[in-house]
Formats: C-alpha cells, structure tokens, sequence
C-alpha cells in the first residue's frame, strides 16, 4: 500500500471517536517498534520526523525506512513532517514523499501565521499532501526552541474559524495545557487540560480534526528505571492517560508522542547494559529496547487512542 494522508483516517477516527497516534521516529528500531505493534493491532499510524530528525537520519534514510514499513505492514500510514516552520522545509518534505506536513506558525503574528499557512496549504494541496496547522503557543523543549511557561499560551477559540477558513488547513494543533519534553508539570503540580476550551473550539469546527502535541504520558515505570540504573533525571510529569482518553473521544483525532519513545528505548538499554556489562554489541541491547517501544505503543493503541482495528 502507498502512504496515504490523514483525509480519511481522520474522518473515521472523528466519526468513531478514537485517535490516531503520531509518534515520531529517528532511527530503524523505533520505526519497527512502533509499526510492529500497530500491525499486530490493525491499527492506522502517522510517523511524524521533526527537522531534527531529518537532519539526524536523513531524508532518504527516513524515507526508505518508512518504505520498508510500508511494505512489512500493508497498513495504511502517513509521513508527516512535525514542526516545519518555513515553507521551503514543507516544501521538500513534499518534493521528497511525505504526505503531510506541520507548518507551525505559531511563534508568529497572527496574520503572519495565516499567511505561511496559506502559502504551504497552496503548494501541498496541488501537490496531493496535507496541512496540519498550529494555533496557541504549547511550553517546552522541541528541538532547538524552549519555550517557556510565560511565553506559552492557549488557543483563542475565537481565533480558530477564521484561521480555518482563510489557510485551508486539514487539521488544528491547538493548546490547551500538554506541553513538549519529559518535564510537563512540577511536583506537586496537579496534571490539567482544558477541556472547555477543547470543547469550544470543536462547537466552533464542528467535524474538524483537532491535534494534540505534547501528549506523553511520560511513563513513570520508564524514569524509575533510568533512575535505578545510573540516571539522573529529574522528576518528571507527562499528561495522564485518561485525559488523552477523553480528549481522543472528543475532536482529537492526532496525538502526538515522542518522549515516551525515548523513555521507553533509554530506560531498556540503561537496565540491558546494567545486568549484562559484559555486552558490547548493539544488537543485544537495541533488541530489547525496540521490542519496549512496541509494547509501549501497543499499549497507548489500545488504551490511550483506541485505534485498534480501525486500518
Ligand atoms: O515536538 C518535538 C518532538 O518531540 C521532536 O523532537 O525535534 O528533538 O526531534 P526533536
Ligand atoms: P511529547 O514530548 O509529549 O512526546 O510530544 C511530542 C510532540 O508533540 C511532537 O510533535
Ligand atoms: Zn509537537
């Protein structure tokens, strides 16, 4: 099967209210973790590669990987670039296969934002991909750029219907209180969404598909084990499930994982080589640590986003 874009997963998943989950990806491993487990579930994917990403594996690699999934899955799957914040990144991702893309204008004016929204909209629609926009400011590290909590902000439903109509965008990321990275909420910080807001912005989009990044769960087992086995990281608080449960139920028909990828491959490889020191090949601890990465996405397939069985 070709890749395909998000039009018709996200018209299922509004309509059966369950979500499609976007997970990112960097090297083979989490590749074939992540669409191992959602073959074994019959479960459409979006593989989502940042800038970083690209930079880090290369296009073609990236590319031939996801081909190869393809392939190995007969799932139906989309490429979408995370996070591209210039029409020149859009339009090679394009060029080069990707069937989606991300141009996050959300650091931008509100008209500025409109405008290179309009313009990547333009150039992808005539060239058979998708747009995913971003409206609100989420906090938190995404490659380069840390944002930080006074200079993140939640959507403005009253912005969202003129941003729809005037882009032509596919889909809206929006903010509503996930942020990016391992380190979400404080400790003792009671973990929050606003769902009004969610809520308002579908009564004004009826039908829309509506993204949420920076919905790591930051599985708590994973950085007891980083800990354990020589670890430093600092407490960490990611988004509970059921929240993202609820939110899938809802409008939400994307959501976002990275961190909990990293987590999960860190964490096994930490404790891998911390009961056999002897180990030297990378074969013997990526092995384990690929097979976590398709647990855990097992894992969020049927109880966060409840796409199983839906490709
Ligand atoms: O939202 C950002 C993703 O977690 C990607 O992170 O740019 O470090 O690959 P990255
Ligand atoms: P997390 O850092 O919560 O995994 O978010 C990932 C994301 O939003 C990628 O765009
Ligand atoms: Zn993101």
């Amino acid at each position: 099967m070709p890749l395909v874009t998000t039009t018709e997963m996200f018209k299922k998943a509004y309509e059966g209210g369950y979500a499609i989950g976007a997970f990112n990806v960097n090297n083979m491993e989490i590749v074939q973790g992540i669409t191992e487990a959602a073959k074994e579930l019959n479960s459409p994917l979006v593989l989502q590669v940042s800038a970083g990403a690209r930079k880090y594996a290369s296009h073609t690699y990236l590319m031939k990987l996801v081909e190869a999934a393809l392939e190995e899955t007969n799932l139906p799957l989309a490429l979408h670039l995370d996070h591209g914040d210039t029409f020149e990144i859009c339009k090679s991702c394009i060029d080069g296969g990707f069937s989606s893309v991300m141009i996050d204008g959300s650091h931008h004016s509100f008209e500025e934002n409109i405008r290179l929204t309009r313009q990547v909209v333009e150039y992808a629609h005539a060239n058979g991909a998708v747009v995913e926009g971003e409206l609100g400011r989420l906090a938190g590290v995404e490659d380069d750029v840390n944002v930080s909590e006074e200079d993140a902000s939640y959507t403005k439903p009253e912005e969202v219907e003129e941003f729809v109509a005037r882009t032509g965008v596919d889909s809206l990321a929006i903010a509503i209180g996930t942020s990016h990275g391992a380190f979400k909420f404080k400790p003792g910080q009671k973990p929050q969404l606003r769902f009004d807001i969610l809520e308002e912005i579908s009564r004004r989009l009826p039908g829309f598909p509506i993204v949420l990044h920076g919905a790591s769960s930051v599985v708590p087992e994973y950085v007891k084990m980083i800990n354990e086995y020589g670890g430093a990281m600092p407490d960490a608080i990611g988004i509970p499930e059921e929240m993202l449960r609820q939110a899938a139920k809802m409008s939400v028909c994307k959501i976002n994982i990275d961190s909990d990828l990293r987590l999960a491959m860190t964490a096994t490889i930490r404790q891998h080589l911390a009961q056999h020191p002897d180990h030297f090949d990378p074969r013997q601890y990526l092995k384990p640590a690929r097979e976590e990465v398709k647990k855990m996405v097992a894992h969020k397939i049927v109880n966060v986003l409840g796409s199983d069985g839906k490709a």
